[in-house]
């Protein structure tokens, strides 16, 4: 049933999110009973580790469960400093930390916490979806700089300069990558660094370092404050326990970055959400402090490297189908431009992921979105048998289409 309801401009802006509109018609095809494999999935599969369970379990039965502070309770926050000390090598005191609901959440604070109209924030293509969309609600100018396949899906000095100046607040960085599973090396960020210092010195740098555990063939992830020395008084650091402990669901991510910033951010938190909920701050406490969590990551991480190699090796079969080799995270983003556009059966990404659910019941998300049309982002966070499976299907129906 509709009605005359007006929505207002700054909603009627927001594009819905791609993936989740890929899930939805998955589950509707399931829920007709189809047996459908997905590749869409921006979470990992597993439980969380066993002493955050535990944990939860325990203080939902023995303790009320009142409102947390605001910023956070005091050890989570203490946890954190710690936690994006030991990666980012330097000391943040707890007034420098920000626990909110989700990384994205984080990642919203700032950006209404820090942007006045026409404020520039430049992201590289692809990148995940939801930045130019956060940056246009709070007011700022996303600007994009393509980067491509053959430069590794990363930004260079040399692509980015041109776009910076007194107009850029914020260049984000997302190191792995979603959708990409790039990962910048500590040289890569250090020129960056300096052209960023020199092209738009009073620019700040966002580093979001949500997939940083999760990195395969020996890649290690650089901290942008070690990488990019000169410039570390001008850098906000976004994390969270959703990717690395398979916490999606608890909703905890957090933000280290300058007193004035963390505290303008918490006024924001105060009059929206109040703090992340109660039982997901004893969740990411235990993540971060308990001695049993690191192996359990680890088995989660070598489980996904296995996954990454069945998948590369599946897509190898497929034809029309060119893939980077990820670093890290749990995506490969697939060029498939041969298979779409003049002289092709479908005329988009959007078309051909469609027919691919439909016709051969495999899930996976179009690049366009992500700003690379062209492309297919799938995730292996799933099972083997499900990842060889939709392999062989992805390559049989592309074996019937004309290439472009
Ligand atoms: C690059 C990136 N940053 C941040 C997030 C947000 O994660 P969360 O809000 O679950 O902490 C995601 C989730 O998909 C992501 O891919």
């Amino acid at each position: 049933m509709t009605s005359d309801f007006a929505i207002s401009k700054r909603a009627a802006a927001i594009k819905p999110s791609a993936t989740l509109a890929v899930s939805a018609k998955a589950a509707e095809l399931r829920a007709a009973g189809k047996e459908v494999l997905s590749f869409a999935a921006g979470e990992p599969d597993f439980k969380p580790p066993k002493a955050v369970r535990e944990a939860v379990s325990q203080a939902s039965l023995s303790e009320p469960i009142r409102y947390a502070p605001v910023p956070g309770t005091p050890a989570l926050r203490d946890a954190v400093a710690a936690e994006l000390g030991a990666f980012h090598g330097r000391t943040f005191a707890r007034n420098q930390i920000l626990v909110s609901c989700g990384a994205k959440h984080s990642l919203a604070n700032l950006f209404l916490a820090s942007l006045d109209p026409g404020d520039a924030v430049v992201v590289g293509a692809p990148y995940w979806v939801s930045y130019p969309d956060m940056v246009g609600l709070a007011g700022g100018v996303p600007i994009t700089v393509s980067t491509t396949r053959a430069a590794g899906w990363k930004l260079t000095p040399d692509a980015l300069e041109p776009v910076l100046g007194p107009k850029t607040r914020f260049v984000i960085l997302n190191s792995p990558s979603n959708p990409t599973g790039a990962g910048y090396t500590r040289d890569e960020l250090r020129a960056l660094g300096e052209v960023i210092a020199s092209k738009a010195p009073s620019a700040w740098i966002v580093t979001d370092d949500i997939y940083r555990n999760l990195v395969y063939d020996g890649f290690e992830a650089t901290s942008a404050f070690v990488a990019m020395a000169g410039i570390t008084e001008r850098i906000v650091a976004i994390d969270g326990v959703s990717k690395t402990y398979a916490m999606t669901g608890h909703r905890v991510g957090y933000m280290a970055g300058p007193v004035e910033l963390i505290s303008a951010a918490s006024r924001i938190q105060s009059q929206t959400t109040s703090g992340a909920a109660t039982l997901s701050q004893r969740a990411a406490l235990t993540a971060l402090t308990d001695p049993s969590v690191p192996a359990e990551v680890e088995a989660m991480r070598t489980a996904f490297a296995r996954r990454r190699s069945l998948i590369l090796e599946g897509l190898a079969q497929a034809s029309g189908v060119e893939v980077q080799r990820p670093d890290g995270a749990f995506y490969v983003f697939a060029d498939v431009s041969r298979h779409v556009g003049a002289g092709a059966k479908h005329a988009t990404d959007v078309e051909l992921a469609t027919w691919l659910l439909q016709e051969s019941l495999v899930a996976t998300v179009p690049g366009t979105p992500f700003g690379a049309p062209g492309h297919l982002r799938m995730s292996y966070a799933t099972d083997d048998a499900s990842i060889e499976e939709g392999c062989r299907r992805i390559a049989k129906a592309l074996a019937t289409l004309p290439t472009a």
